[in-house]
């Protein structure tokens, strides 16, 4: 269903460090992901999309999309990243993917239910204003319809303490400001404690490795050799369609 709205700008995206860079490790992390499942019903809980039409903004390779499918009518992905969009297309499970940005969805207006951006545009920071692609998701949402972000808990776990420790906020912004900017245009945050999980320590260290490349996360690895788990705290950002407050 590709519209006017077009496909991404050049200017909107710049590859993406960790996936765009090293796809088939962060396929290996998004299998740790949440293997408790709390996040999952988090966001059913937040904004059901059994039966409905949901958006993956920024999907990458589209590791969530055949999940998605599971409960979803119908589920498109929009990627701006053409490697990973050409992966994304290439996953089994009927999803529709588009070339497209958050700033540029290509995309009727009022057309989608459910919008997830997990770990995809909405950094906001004094930096980066992230307005346009709030603008653009509340376009083609429905009334009533739903944005939840997928973000990292700057605070609890001990993948925010990693975090921290790597002065992180630095470039992904910091919490604080996150959190007002998300209050500000009318969302609701909700923190949930999780874990990342792998098959094996080795898979952990290089997922690690991968995320904090300047060696930061070094000492803590090797404080526990064997270590297949840490705790993992998320930030899920909802904005309500009708509920914005964008002035
Ligand atoms: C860390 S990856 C996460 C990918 C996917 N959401 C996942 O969880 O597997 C960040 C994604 O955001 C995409 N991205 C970067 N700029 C974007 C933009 N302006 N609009 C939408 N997506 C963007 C990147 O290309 C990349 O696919």
């Amino acid at each position: 269903m590709p519209d006017q709205h077009g496909t991404a700008a050049p200017e909107d995206f710049f590859p993406a460090w960790n996936q765009g860079a090293h796809p088939e490790l962060y396929e290996v992390e998004n299998e740790a992901l949440d293997r408790e499942g709390v996040v999952w019903a988090e966001l059913v809980r937040l904004a059901p999309w059994a039966g409905r039409t949901l958006l993956d903004l920024g999907c990458g390779t589209g590791f969530w999309l055949p999940r998605y499918a599971e409960l979803a009518r119908a589920v498109v992905g929009v990627e701006p990243d053409p490697e990973l969009l050409a992966a994304a297309r290439a996953r089994p499970g009927g999803a529709e993917v588009l070339h497209g940005s958050a700033e540029h969805l290509p995309l009727p207006d009022a057309s989608v239910d459910v919008v997830h951006a997990r770990f995809a545009y909405f950094f906001p920071s004094p930096h980066a204003d992230c307005t346009a692609g709030l603008e653009e998701v509340l376009r083609v949402l429905r009334p009533g319809g739903s944005l939840v972000v997928v973000d990292n808990d700057q605070h609890n776990g001990e993948f925010a303490a990693l975090l921290r420790a790597a002065n992180a906020s630095a470039h992904q912004g910091e919490a604080e400001y996150i959190n007002a900017w998300w209050a500000e245009k009318g969302a609701s945050t909700t923190f949930v404690m999780s874990s990342w999980t792998f098959d094996k320590p080795q898979d952990l260290a290089d997922v690690i490795s991968m995320e904090f490349p300047n060696g930061t996360a070094d000492e803590w690895l090797s404080q526990d050799p064997k270590r297949v788990r840490l705790s993992y705290g998320y930030a899920l950002h909802h904005l309500r369609k009708g509920e914005q407050n964008l002035r």
